[in-house]
């Protein structure tokens, strides 16, 4: 047997809307980067996810060759995975035009995420935001994904996913494998340095809510240094101490130690003292993926081929899957 031929496949993906937050970082990418060792996995930059809000093309362009280097800058192998943009590969388009007709307005209606963004882009509520989780159905089922690396927030789309496997194998007989989400649990929990009842976004409108893969080191302890704890200045991990808590997992998630640890090595210090060990550790972590991500950046041949050389292995994955299901469903493909 080839190499390789036995391994799980794990597909998985990230918008291209720009500035990743730590967060993502330490939930996703870093993440993928480990799974990349036992998997034959499949990374694409979620462009056509992207143009469900409206988006500025130029920048839309550039954030997609940021992500790209950002991919690489962290760990990601163009070796080992194939790293690409979902619109170079049209069987995703394709694939889930077929998948609308196996889903109901009123499942797709109900998503938590369609009626949130709805809420929050009320001039622009498009066909594409409802799709939305179609396509994410037709990005997964096309590569017989068995596990799905998202965060929480992205849950409901991958049981929508598995629904509508289920349901096209029923109709027309076993086609798609039934994929599983992986919901992270290191790193999922980066709450926002302002309110940590919520969760770090990069679009946040309180720009010290935020760090961003992208910002320099007086920005990173700045932003720490802001950050809310409590009045009590004792650091353990707590439900009542929900800022000093959102520090403690970030300390541990990027010095690459245990919550109980962190609580241990901040035993009996201050609050400035402790915020300003987590900035720098954040900072010391984040400095390296800037420098590859920057040099990376001003090679943008060495990027479109690697990109290049990601989409074609994805094409001939997917064109596989594509052709079984036009067969299925009845397309008249030639004698
Ligand atoms: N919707 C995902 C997000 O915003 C990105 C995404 C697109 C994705 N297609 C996917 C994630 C397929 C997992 C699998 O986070």
């Amino acid at each position: 047997m080839a190499e390789g031929e036995n391994k799980k496949i794990i597909y998985s993906a990230v918008q291209p809307s720009g500035n990743l937050t730590i967060g993502n970082y330490a939930g996703a990418i870093r993440n993928w980067v480990r799974l990349q060792e036992e998997y034959d996995c499949f990374y694409a930059i979620a462009d056509l996810h992207a143009i469900t809000v409206r988006q500025e093309p130029e920048k839309l362009r550039r954030h997609t060759l940021e992500l790209a280097a950002t991919y690489l800058a962290c760990g990601l192998d163009p070796e080992k995975c194939a790293l690409y943009v979902q619109s170079h590969v049209p069987q995703h388009a394709e694939l889930c035009w077929v998948l609308n007709t196996l889903t109901y307005v009123g499942e797709a209606s109900r998503m938590t995420q369609f009626k949130d963004k709805s809420a929050k882009h009320a001039d622009n509520i498009n066909m594409g935001l409802m799709d939305y989780p179609v396509l994410m159905a037709a990005d997964i089922l096309l590569y017989l994904a068995d596990c799905v690396p998202v965060g929480v927030d992205q849950k409901q789309h991958v049981e929508l996913a598995r629904d509508i496997a289920i349901r096209f194998n029923n109709r027309y007989g076993e086609t798609f494998r039934v994929p599983e989400p992986l919901i992270r649990r290191d790193g999922a929990s980066i709450r926002s340095l302002q309110d940590p009842a919520k969760k770090m976004s990069k679009s946040d409108e309180n720009p010290n809510a935020a760090v961003f893969l992208s910002d320099d080191r007086d920005t990173v302890l700045r932003k720490f240094r802001r950050a809310v704890t409590d009045s009590e200045n004792s650091i353990r991990a707590s439900e009542e101490k929900p800022g000093v808590s959102n520090l403690l997992s970030i300390y541990s998630a990027f010095a690459g130690c245990t919550v109980e640890e962190a609580e241990k090595t901040f035993e009996g210090r201050g609050y400035g003292e402790f915020k300003l060990a987590v900035g720098e550790t954040v900072a010391d972590v984040l400095a390296p993926i800037q420098a590859e991500q920057k040099r990376l950046l001003s090679d943008r041949r060495y990027l479109t081929e690697i990109l290049k050389g990601g989409a074609e292995r994805a094409y001939k994955a997917s064109r596989k899957t594509l052709s079984k299901v036009y067969r299925k469903v009845g397309f008249f493909q030639g004698e």
